[in-house]
């Protein structure tokens, strides 16, 4: 799968492209990670992509041209790419939209700074707004590398033998607890069923695990379903 992401901080996504399971994904050609620095695209000597917002308030708004002219230019290369504009007013981003994303075979990710783009934008050059949850972060960037890490671990091979895809929300309910060495440490012991090489047995305390723990932390999962 291919990932272009079109921001004014490139640079950010060596954070994920050099580490971790993102980056084991490219070296394995399972995945790629290209940026654009969107003031490339300005046409003005300054390299500003940005203007004051009609109607007047604070803030600046990215403008029109160097976004479609950007985006038209990955499709000159990508015509399959779906663009997608990470906001705070997309569709949240959920395990099941991670596996939907998972299933193209390349995504745009447009990254707003300052207050956004223009809404023209929106309404005739992205395919979807996603976003990461209901709170404002500094710009689309971090949440482009949520949705670039939850994907790629959605995409057969990316995941180690060990790292399975047996976790939280897999199966629409949270993860049970896990354990690892010392058996005991200050008083506190692993569940002896751990202990007790019986799988079936394990597989049911972790089955019950997981639905309780759901209960408890997250009810509104179990009414979604
Ligand atoms: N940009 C700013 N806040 C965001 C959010 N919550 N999700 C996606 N992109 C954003």
């Amino acid at each position: 799968m291919r990932f272009d992401v079109i921001t004014l901080f490139p640079s950010m996504f060596s954070a994920i492209r050099d580490e971790g399971v993102v980056a084991r994904g490219i070296n394995k050609s399972l995945l790629s990670v290209h940026t654009w620095q969107l003031r490339e695209f300005s046409e003005n000597k300054h390299r500003n992509i940005d203007d004051k917002p009609y109607g007047g308030g604070a803030g600046m708004v990215m403008q029109v041209k160097p976004i479609r002219d950007c985006i038209e230019k990955i499709k000159q290369k990508i015509p399959d790419t779906r663009v997608i504009y990470l906001s705070p007013q997309g569709q949240k981003l959920t395990h099941q939209l991670a596996v939907d994303i998972s299933n193209f075979n390349a995504v745009t990710l447009l990254c707003g700074r300052y207050e956004g783009v223009d809404e023209r934008i929106i309404k005739h050059d992205v395919d979807m707004e996603v976003s990461i949850g209901d709170y404002v972060i500094s710009g689309g960037e971090l949440a482009a590398m949520v949705l670039i890490d939850s994907v790629s671990r959605q995409i057969s091979g990316v995941l180690g033998n060990k790292e399975s895809l047996n976790d939280s929300f897999c199966d629409g309910l949270l993860d049970y607890p896990h354990y690892t060495r010392p058996e005991e440490i200050d008083g506190q012991k692993v569940p002896e069923v751990l202990l007790s090489g019986h799988q079936a047995n394990i597989d049911n305390w972790r089955k019950d695990k997981a639905l309780k723990n759901t209960q408890i932390k997250r009810k509104d999962i179990l009414k979604n379903q």
